[in-house]
């Protein structure tokens, strides 16, 4: 039996991570870490939370002495970090919270397991989950590999930056036993309504303006995010020590050819006029220092570990519009505030 530590599991991609691992092993005992700030969510585990494999924690990574005693009374065997505050424009305005959680927190991490393991690494493992972003923006031509140099522009890939050299840090002065994985951008159900897709879905839907930055020529590479967490479980499981995977969707996007192909999308679903939603694009001043191309090579994980996306991007596209529609409670509780009292209802006896 394997006790893994997983960090932000009430987030958007953790909030996946945690329900594949819980559904596919029920031999595991997992613990979800998380301090719940405005990106967590509990109601995105609502379907898993009572699971005999399944506990949450509230804490925060930030706090050391904290996270040292949670490692003495539990003895993981393994810890897969998500925790990080995630959104680029809060960087912009708030760099040092990024500082705090991205890089003290995952060097807290790395600390307690240290002092925990440091008798024996070698059935323990450390999986830091970072971003394409570290590798800074590629012109038109060209793809983000393993060996692509760290050029990080914004706080948010700065701190992430850090954070990525801290695991490596740790695996050669120490010896721990770390993997790390770079994604490209990720989209589907759970995501928070600030970022470009759930955003847009959630505008369009009450007839806002949607925010394009700059002339929206900037391209990411979007990945189906169920596809992210299914190729965290393979690495998680089949990577060697020290190794480092890359992750996309080889389905690079202009931001305003989305945008556009979104709108067709809900004037279907919602039964509009075809180019009514797309009346409410409005072009808004760009990001500072917006990287303009993002775009990654997994052929090292495709050739190494057999991982492959499953989904085409309109299809995913689809069913995370569908999503959203269906879901309209789990988005008015985010957009209300509501959400933030889904723990106390659930969690304040624990
Ligand atoms: P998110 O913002 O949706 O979730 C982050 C979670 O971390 C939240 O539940 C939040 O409460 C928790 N958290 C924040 N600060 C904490 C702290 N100090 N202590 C404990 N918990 C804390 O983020 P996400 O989009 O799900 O991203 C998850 C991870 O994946 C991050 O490390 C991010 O850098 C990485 N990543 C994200 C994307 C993407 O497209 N979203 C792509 C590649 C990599
Ligand atoms: P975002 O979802 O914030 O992810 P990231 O910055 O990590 O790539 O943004 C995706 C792209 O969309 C990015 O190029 C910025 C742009 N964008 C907009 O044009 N309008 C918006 O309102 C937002 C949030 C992002």
């Amino acid at each position: 039996m394997k006790k893994i530590l997983i960090t932000g599991g009430a987030g958007f991609i953790g909030s996946h991570v945690v329900r594949r691992f819980v559904n596919t092993y029920p031999d595991y005992q997992i613990v979800n870490l998380d301090k719940l700030t405005y990106a967590g969510n509990l109601e995105n585990l609502r379907d898993i939370e009572n699971k005999p494999n399944y506990r949450f924690v509230k804490g925060d990574i930030v706090e050391g002495a904290f996270i040292q005693s949670l490692f003495e009374a539990e003895s993981f065997d393994a810890v897969i970090h998500l925790a990080a505050e995630s959104h680029v424009d809060r960087s912009i305005s708030s760099p040092l919270d990024f500082v705090l959680t991205n890089v003290v927190g995952t060097v807290n991490l790395l600390n307690a397991a240290r002092q925990c393991w440091k008798d024996d690494y070698s059935s323990r493992r450390f999986y830091h989950v970072s971003t394409d972003e570290v590798y800074g923006t590629l012109g038109e031509t060209g793809l983000f590999t393993e060996e692509t140099a760290y050029d990080p522009h914004s706080p948010y890939s700065a701190s992430k930056a850090s954070s990525d050299h801290f695991v490596r840090a740790y695996a050669d002065t120490y010896g721990m036993d770390t993997v790390i994985s770079n994604c490209s951008n990720n989209y589907g159900s759970f995501h928070f309504p600030e970022k470009l897709i759930p955003l847009a879905i959630n505008n369009i839907k009450n007839n806002k303006p949607v925010p394009v930055y700059g002339k929206g020529e900037n391209i990411r590479d979007w990945l189906w995010v169920e596809d992210h967490a299914r190729a965290i479980d393979v690495i998680f499981h089949q990577s060697a020590s020290g190794q480092t995977y890359n992750i996309g969707g080889h389905n690079e996007w202009t931001n305003i050819d989305l945008i556009r192909t979104l709108c067709a999308v809900m004037d279907r679903k919602l039964g509009r006029a075809e180019g009514e939603s797309a009346k409410l694009i409005t072009f808004v001043t760009d990001r500072a220092g917006h990287d303009l191309r993002y775009a990654i090579d997994s052929s090292k994980l495709q050739r190494e570990l057999g991982w492959t996306p499953s989904l085409q991007f309109e299809e995913g596209l689809e069913k995370t519009v569908d999503w959203y529609l269906e879901n309209q409670e789990w988005l008015e509780n985010v957009t209300s505030g509501n959400y933030q009292s889904y723990y106390q209802g659930q969690y304040s006896d624990r």
